[in-house]
């Protein structure tokens, strides 16, 4: 287990660990050898906990993955309050006792597990929300799987953003009973895994061949779009993506407005197109 986790430890974490651990010498759960671990165990106060998992939108259609699942608490909370399913992973063999006992005793066993695992070998494609409470190299490093799931997965981080995937939401809390950091302040991150929609698309509207061409280029959710309608180009407003939806205002020469709202469904998308007072046309672009 060193020999795995050592390659990963870089001077920086390997630090961070031993300042996170040295903090926690006085919890009741201190580990005896933070410097094997990519992060160390911390818990996140409860108030955090349940902020997270509304900042997620946690609901009982979820099925939720913690990274790093410590005593078990945000997987089943999710699953008790919110009535999610999930797992957690964690390296250290007596959390994982631990949350499986929690588990059971707060009746939610049928419904969560917890293993342990290596976080950075755990298959993330099951999750529609990802929680987690690491640190900032590990999520830097974390963040091209967490962009290869499917679209509309949510991420919810404990104090560490991923670096220059912009977060959706972002919120900070007053926490007095925060076990480490002199301000007692959490922050929490939110993010939505977006379809990739970069491209040349292309969809006939009013049985006009010509139809409506839609070129775009996209940086994590920041999409810009440029759209021709039967040939003419016209001035896009706003572009927004979430998750896989798509919605595109812009105008005509006249100041007549145009919007088109699409939902990216594999090679395609479809939705559709309303030229101001007009019929809404169902479309579906193709990539050209
Ligand atoms: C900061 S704690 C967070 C615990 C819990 N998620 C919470 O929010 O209360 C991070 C946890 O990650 C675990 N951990 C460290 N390296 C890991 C790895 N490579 N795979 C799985 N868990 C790991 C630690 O043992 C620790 O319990």
């Amino acid at each position: 287990m060193v020999q795995i986790l050592i390659h990963r430890t870089m001077k920086y974490r390997t630090v961070a660990c031993v300042v996170m651990a040295f903090c926690l010498a006085s919890t009741a759960f201190a580990q005896a050898d933070a410097k094997d671990l990519d992060i160390p165990y911390v818990p996140t106060p409860q108030k955090v906990v349940d902020a997270m998992l509304a900042m997620g939108e946690v609901g009982p259609k979820d099925f939720l993955i913690d990274l790093g699942s410590g005593d078990g608490r945000m997987v089943i909370t999710a699953a008790k309050q919110l009535g999610a399913r999930g797992f957690g992973v964690e390296i250290d063999p007596r959390l994982v006792a631990l949350a499986n006992r929690a588990a059971v005793a707060e009746g939610v066993g049928n419904r969560v597990q917890f293993m342990e695992q290596d976080l950075f070998k755990t298959p993330l494609h099951e999750a529609s929300v990802i929680t987690m409470y690491l640190l900032p190299d590990v999520n830097i490093e974390l963040r091209p799987r967490l962009l290869a799931l499917n679209p509309g997965t949510r991420i919810v981080s404990h104090d560490y953003h991923l670096g220059e995937w912009q977060a959706d939401a972002h919120e900070m809390l007053d926490v007095p009973d925060k076990p480490v950091g002199p301000l007692r302040k959490s922050d929490i991150y939110l993010w939505i895994v977006s379809a990739q929609v970069a491209g040349n698309w292309e969809a006939p509207m009013n049985g006009k061949l010509r139809g409506v061409r839609l070129e775009l280029t996209q940086q994590y959710q920041a999409v810009q779009a440029k759209l021709t309608l039967e040939g003419v180009p016209l001035r896009v407003t706003r572009t927004t993506l979430r998750g896989r939806m798509l919605e595109v205002i812009a105008e005509n020469a006249r100041e007549e407005p145009f919007r088109l709202v699409l939902q990216a469904e594999g090679k395609v998308l479809t939705g559709v197109g309303r030229l101001s007072a007009g019929k809404p046309i169902r479309t579906v672009f193709n990539r050209h």
